[in-house]
């Protein structure tokens, strides 16, 4: 066991530090205030290789491995969480999905652009009554021969209003349940696919959330993904996956609080002395320290482990529970640290807070991990 990082690895994080310090932490708060999109940032983080991290070169990707993706989702998520989840969703949603499961034809002509940042993508699963439930799909495609016909409309999507291109997961045979679901690449362009008004949100305010709305809307038969009866276990391979970015998310986020509290309990003076001085100040940032330590752990063995090709069921859910969990406690630490400044604004850390919530229902809701997980350990 070796847990050193090697120089490829600390290139890498530092490049990502460097971006998120000169790339997004201007702007930050007032992106969070009007619920402005990073559109000049992703398209950085494009040019970067940040949207196709593990995809292989020959599909424009960056061909890193996961623990790659690990540290500079956490460095994004320090800054800027809103920038990191739309990172998150098209590498480990749509590009990973693509890449693992579909047709050399379709990587070719939607996996290029994807991973090369030329365009984004989205990932649509869930829907008004199919939240956790996710084998309750109301959205259709009916088999029309040479198409379907998708009618539905789809919750909560990330990037929904900015990508070009949306994996949709939907019913093709109800009667089958969820062997009767399927997965297709759909474009934003074509006809009946309409785009519902942005979500305001409690966090992630910079990121871009829509329904989507599907009447009628053709999507050719080639634009399936896997066999036909696939996409149920496409959607939950691809979240396996896409809860190492939403745990190396919250990571981000719990470090990024911790580091303001840190820095700032060294400078702040309080009955004559730096509140670091205070034990109960000093206290709560060993805990922060040492779960924020825990957090990466378990997201440094999920990424190995995915990239070991094996079962991250277990380990990704983990990953995620946990880090989600300390984002939020290390986050409200951070405020309480920070005393009346934490609440405004300016300092940051109000905005983490806010931030933090969603890693705990996004991608699978805390109770959820907890069923996966304690499905892996009673087999
Ligand atoms: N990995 C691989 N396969 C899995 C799996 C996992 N973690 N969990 C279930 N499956 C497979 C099962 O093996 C089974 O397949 P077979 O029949 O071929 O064996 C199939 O899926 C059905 O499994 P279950 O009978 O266990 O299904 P269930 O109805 O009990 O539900 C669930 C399982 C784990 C609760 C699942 O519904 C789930 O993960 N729900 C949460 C959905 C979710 O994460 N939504 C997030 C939306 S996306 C998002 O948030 C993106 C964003 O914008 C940021």
């Amino acid at each position: 066991m070796n847990f050193s990082l090697s120089e490829e690895h600390l290139m890498i994080q530092q490049a990502a530090r460097d971006f998120a310090q000169k790339e997004l932490l201007p702007g930050v708060i007032e992106r969070d205030r009007d619920q402005k999109f990073p559109t000049e940032q992703v398209k950085k983080m494009g040019e970067m290789g940040l949207l196709g991290m593990m995809v292989d070169p020959k599909y424009g990707g960056a061909g890193m491995d996961s623990v790659s993706y690990v540290l500079a989702m956490e460095e994004i998520a320090k800054v800027d969480a809103s920038a990191a989840v739309v990172m998150s969703v098209n590498n480990s949603l749509v590009c990973a999905g693509i890449e693992k499961f579909a047709s050399e034809e379709q990587k070719m002509k939607y996996l290029v652009p994807l991973a090369s940042g030329e365009k984004l993508g989205a990932f649509a699963l869930s829907e008004p009554e199919a939240g956790s439930d996710a084998t309750s799909q109301k959205t259709t495609a009916v088999d029309m021969g040479d198409y379907y016909l998708l009618n539905g409309t789809k919750n909560w999507i990330t990037n929904g209003g900015t990508a070009s291109y949306y994996v949709v997961i939907a019913q093709t045979d109800p009667e089958k349940k969820h062997k009767g679901i399927n997965a297709f690449i759909v474009e934003r362009e074509w006809a009946g696919f309409e785009i519902g008004p942005k979500e305001d949100k409690l966090g992630i305010r910079g990121s871009d959330t829509h329904s989507l709305m599907f009447t009628d809307v053709k999507v050719p038969k080639e634009n399936r993904i896997g066999e036909d009866g696939f996409g149920f276990n496409f959607a939950m391979a691809v979240l396996n996956g896409g809860r190492i970015g939403i745990a190396s998310q919250a990571l981000g986020i719990a470090s990024g609080a911790y580091e303001l509290a840190l820095n700032y309990a060294k400078q702040r003076k309080a009955f004559r002395t730096e509140i670091i001085n205070h034990q109960a100040i000093a206290f709560k940032l060993a805990d922060m320290a040492t779960q924020i330590t825990a957090a990466r752990m378990l997201c440094f063995k999920a990424a190995v482990e995915k990239d070991e090709g094996k079962d991250i069921s277990e380990s990704g859910a983990m990953a995620k529970l946990y880090s989600s969990q300390v984002a939020m406690d290390t986050t409200i630490e951070a405020v309480q640290i920070h005393g009346g400044y934490g609440y405004v604004k300016e300092y940051h850390v109000e905005r983490m807070m806010r931030d933090a919530k969603i890693t705990q229902i996004y991608e699978g809701t805390s109770e959820i991990q907890k069923i996966v997980i304690s499905r892996s350990i009673a087999k």
